[in-house]
């Protein structure tokens, strides 16, 4: 079990496939990209699949989610998820990824065991889109959205992050567009964890904001969940439902204190929060031959140290050194 001195217990696993990713969106990384990890820095699949299979018959992990980067930009991901379907327990799992090449990969993945996807699109308007992610890509995005629907992945969830000046006027337009198309909407608060340090609180566009504006043209009521557990998102039904929409409001309502996540980048290094500033290294374990026993240990070890929480609200706050992308979101 992963434990932490607060009580928590980490059954949700989050592995970043790569740092790599073929968007460059303003509140990620800058134009020109960042100084990716060379390939042997990577975990290689045979590593994944070992820590994974740690984490399912030792630590009592559940869920596995894989992330980026990009995690399609990752040749092997079919065979990682096929072999992380064949372990015992079988963990469930969905990817995090911001939709290209989905539209030519979704039955694969359904096929090799993955159970759902979440999917990032920020606007319905290509022209907003290429300000946003400074690449002509919106198509891609909406036909991998289409494929996603199509393979089963359900549900397909679509995050948003809105942008002041950008795309904060369509949160009524995104949510009418979800909902027609059968995609369950979150919007997302924009966290400091971008590359550029370029994160203001006064300029991010806050879960009360996005509510109000929602509410013009919607009547929202508290979805039923009632205790949204260790879900990061909270719930409203849409015009009486059954459709709903997520707000993720990591920055004004943090939802640490239900944290069940322990993350895994693809240098093979463990963080026990997004915002952790230290992490423990297995990968060194792996290739210095520490037996399975030994790796649950370290893992062990590093999430009983976790914090209680994110540190946003502490004035001397300071951003991981990671940025998201490196992390795995
Ligand atoms: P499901 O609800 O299981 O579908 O997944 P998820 O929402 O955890 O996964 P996803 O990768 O789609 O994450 C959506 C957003 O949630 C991320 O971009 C983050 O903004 C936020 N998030 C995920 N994990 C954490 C976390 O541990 N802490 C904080 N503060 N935010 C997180
Ligand atoms: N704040 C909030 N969300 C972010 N994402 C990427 N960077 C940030 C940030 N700084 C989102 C992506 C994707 C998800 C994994 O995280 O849009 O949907
Ligand atoms: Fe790529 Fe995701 Fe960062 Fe956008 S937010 S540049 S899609 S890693």
């Amino acid at each position: 079990m992963l434990l932490d001195t607060y009580g928590r217990v980490a059954t949700d696993l989050r592995v970043s496939l790569t740092d790599r990713c073929n968007l460059r969106c303003t509140y990620c990384m800058p134009e020109e990209g960042l100084q990716w990890l060379a390939k042997p820095e990577l975990l290689t699949d045979d590593e994944i699949v070992r820590l994974v299979r740690v984490a399912v018959t030792r630590l009592g992990v559940t869920e596995v989610r894989f992330t980026g980067g990009e995690p399609l930009l990752r040749p092997g991901l079919a065979g990682i998820v096929a072999r992380c379907a064949a372990l015992d327990p079988r963990p469930r799992m969905s990817l995090t990824t911001n939709g290209i090449g989905l539209a030519r990969t979704a039955a694969a993945l359904r096929d090799a065991g993955l159970d759902r996807v979440n999917v990032s699109l920020d606007t319905l308007r290509p022209d907003v889109f290429q300000r946003l992610t400074r690449r002509r890509r919106h198509a891609d995005v909406l036909d991998g959205l289409a494929a996603a629907r199509a393979a089963g992945l359900a549900p397909v969830k679509i995050n948003t992050v809105l942008m002041r000046g950008l795309n904060d006027d369509e949160a009524p337009d995104l949510l009418a567009w979800a909902v027609d198309n059968g995609y369950h909407l979150r919007f997302i608060e924009q966290m400091p964890l971008d590359a550029q340090h370029g994160w203001q609180r006064d300029t991010m566009v806050t879960a009360e904001e996005i509510l109000t504006s929602l509410a013009t043209r919607f009547t929202l009521t508290p979805g039923t969940d009632g205790d949204r557990g260790s879900a990061p998102a909270e719930h409203w039904f849409v015009d009486g439902g059954p459709a709903r929409v997520g707000v993720i409001a990591s920055v004004t309502r943090p939802f640490c204190r239900a944290c069940d996540r322990t993350r895994l980048t693809a240098d093979g290094q463990i963080r026990d929060c997004l915002f952790a500033r230290e992490e423990t290294d297995l990968r060194q374990a792996l290739r210095t031959g520490a037996d399975d026993e030994s790796i649950a240990a370290l893992w062990r070890a590093a999430m009983w140290g976790k914090k209680a929480g994110s540190g946003l609200d502490d004035p001397a706050f300071l951003q991981p050194r990671r940025p998201m992308s490196a992390i795995g979101g």
